[in-house]
Parts: structure tokens; sequence; C-alpha cells
């Protein structure tokens, strides 16, 4: 009998011709709602947002392969599943352009006011000249990091075009890349008080959890806008509403929140100095078509009895 592959993804993210390369070696199944019949079977799991935990792994005996569709893998604990001998591979690099692209379209869709503008367009444009949508230059603001790691750097590389100044706040110091792209390292602090512009591309991990909060927002600019396509939980989003509320900062453009799908009655989503978009940021065609290679290059390698590749940073040196 071959092992069994569960893959939870519509083929809008895991096309048929992906899949159709493991099926020489492995009976694969869509999986959704509650597969924990078939889980028990499972020796690989394509996981989308599910948390993969000791519960988790306990209703999985026969698991030895966790192959996440993202780069993010907070939502697996690596230390169990080490621990039970599973690996855990992700998608790091193909995905980087693409979230660096939806970072820029929301500080260019902000500066521009673009989801105004539109409403704009069809409403009060031909009826009066009032509230005419007025943006801000990009030249000479400065935009600040949080965070230089793959994604960071595609949206420095991508700054360098914009004659912005750009500063960032890191635990490791990215000499290569500030040479590279002319970004200046700065302490967390400088990074809150100067910047016009502060995007978030930390991983969630215990120290960035809630890394922005009610004390951070007060440190920032009243005009300053905050960018978030890393994960929700990384910014207090209930400190968050209050400053945007109380106009402590002017706006946020978010892709990720800290409950997802954001529920309706967010208060979050009522606000007008808000862009808000569904966790898109790596969801074009190319890129989820190289995602889906990715995940199924880590699970062939397995199932033809290799160590997969794209493990997960804490597996680099370990081998089941
Ligand atoms: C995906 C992501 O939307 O890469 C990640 O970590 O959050 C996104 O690219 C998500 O993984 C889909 O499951």
């Amino acid at each position: 009998m071959k092992p069994k592959v569960l893959v939870s993804y519509r083929s809008d993210n895991f096309p048929e011709d992906v899949a159709d390369r493991l099926r020489p070696l492995a009976d694969v199944v869509r999986v959704s709602g509650d597969y924990s019949e078939q889980l028990r079977e499972a020796a690989v799991l394509l996981a989308s947002g599910e948390k993969v935990n000791d519960d988790f792994l306990a209703k999985a005996p026969k698991l030895k392969l966790v192959s996440r569709f993202g780069v993010g893998y907070d939502a697996v604990d690596v230390d169990t599943c080490t621990r039970r001998g599973v690996y855990v591979c992700h998608t790091p690099d193909v995905l980087s352009d693409a979230v660096a692209d939806l970072t820029w379209a929301f500080i260019l869709g902000w500066m521009r006011r673009i989801p105004e503008a539109d409403r704009y367009t069809r409403g009060e444009w031909g009826k009066k000249q009032r509230g005419f949508p007025f943006g801000w230059d990009m030249g000479g603001k400065t935009l600040g990091f949080l965070g230089l790691g793959r994604i960071g750097t595609e949206v420095a590389k991508r700054g360098k075009g914009f004659g912005v100044k750009m500063i960032y706040h890191d635990v490791v110091r990215r000499q290569d890349i500030e040479a590279q792209y002319g970004i200046t390292y700065v302490p967390f602090e400088e990074l809150l008080k100067t910047s016009d512009i502060i995007t978030v591309h930390v991983p969630l991990i215990s120290s960035t959890k809630g890394i922005l909060s009610t004390k951070q927002f007060h440190m920032m600019k009243p005009t300053a806008l905050v960018v978030n396509t890393s994960r929700g939980p990384v910014i207090d989003q209930k400190a968050l509403t209050e400053a945007l509320k109380a106009k402590r900062i002017a706006g946020a453009a978010l892709d990720v929140f800290e409950v997802e799908p954001a529920p309706l009655t967010e208060e979050l989503l009522k606000l007008d100095n808000v862009i808000v978009t569904p966790h898109i940021a790596s969801a074009t065609w190319e890129t989820r078509r190289k995602m889906a290679e990715r995940c199924a290059e880590s699970i062939k390698a397995y199932l033809e009895g290799k160590r997969p590749p794209f493990t997960v940073p804490e597996q680099r040196n370990v081998t089941f």
C-alpha cells in the first residue's frame, strides 16, 4: 500500500498537476473540514493553518512530514514534531516577491489614498469638488522596517527606487543588505519615533508577539502608517484599534489579523483609516504555484527515502 499524503488545500492553491507528480509514490487525498479519520493513516500532511501540536500529532501516529504551505510555521510546534521524529518543511524565498509587492501596494495605496479615490470617482467626483483625495509624495519620507529578513529585504530593494530614507531594526544586523540597498540600522525606539511608515516583517515567535502595542504606538508620529503583511499577533490588535480611533497614529494597512478570517464585528474593520485585505500577500497564481512546487519537492524527496529539502531552520541538522 502506498503511503498517504493529505492535502488540506483546494486545487487553486495546490494544482492538480503538481499533486499528480506525487501520485506514482503516494496516495494523494485532498481533505477539508474534520479529517481526523484520514489523519490516522497519513504519512504526510500538507498543512494550511491548522495547529500542529501534541494533541494533533496524537491523532496522527504514522505522520512523518508536515509540509507547511507558506514560509511562516508559527502554527506548528516544531519541538514536539522533532521529538516525535516528524520533519517540518516550509516554502521560503518563493513568496518574498509577492509579499513585498503587496507591502508596496499598501504603502502606495495609503499615500495616494487609492481606496478613497476609488469611492470618490464613483460618487462625489461629478457632483462637487469637495474632499478631493490629495495624497503625499514618497520622496523624502522615512520608511522603517521592523525585521529585515528575506521579505524585508525585497521590500527594501523596491524602496530604493522611491527615494525614501530607509531604516530598520532587527535582532540581527544585516550589513550586507545595509550597503546594498542603503538602509540604516537604528535602535527600536528610534525606529518608532522617526518613521513615517513602519512596515512589519518579523516572524511570529514569543519575543515578537505584541511587539507593537500601546507604548509603541504612543512613540510613533501622529502621521505614521503601520503596515503588516507578516502575522496578526505581532501587533496587539486592541491597542492598534485604540491608537487609530484616538488618531494617535494616522493609519494602518493590514493583510493579517489576530483571528482569521477577521470577524465582521471586529471594530478595526469599521475604521476608515485602515486598509484591509484577507491574507492575500502570497496569493498570486504564479507564487502559489511555486509554493506548491516547493512543497511537492520536499514531499517527493521524503517519499523517495531522502532527507527532505526546505526543512525549517530548527531541523537543519536533524535526520530521522
Ligand atoms: C499563506 C503565509 O497565505 O507564507 C506564509 O506564512 O502566511 C502565506 O503565504 C499561508 O501560508 C496559506 O496557508
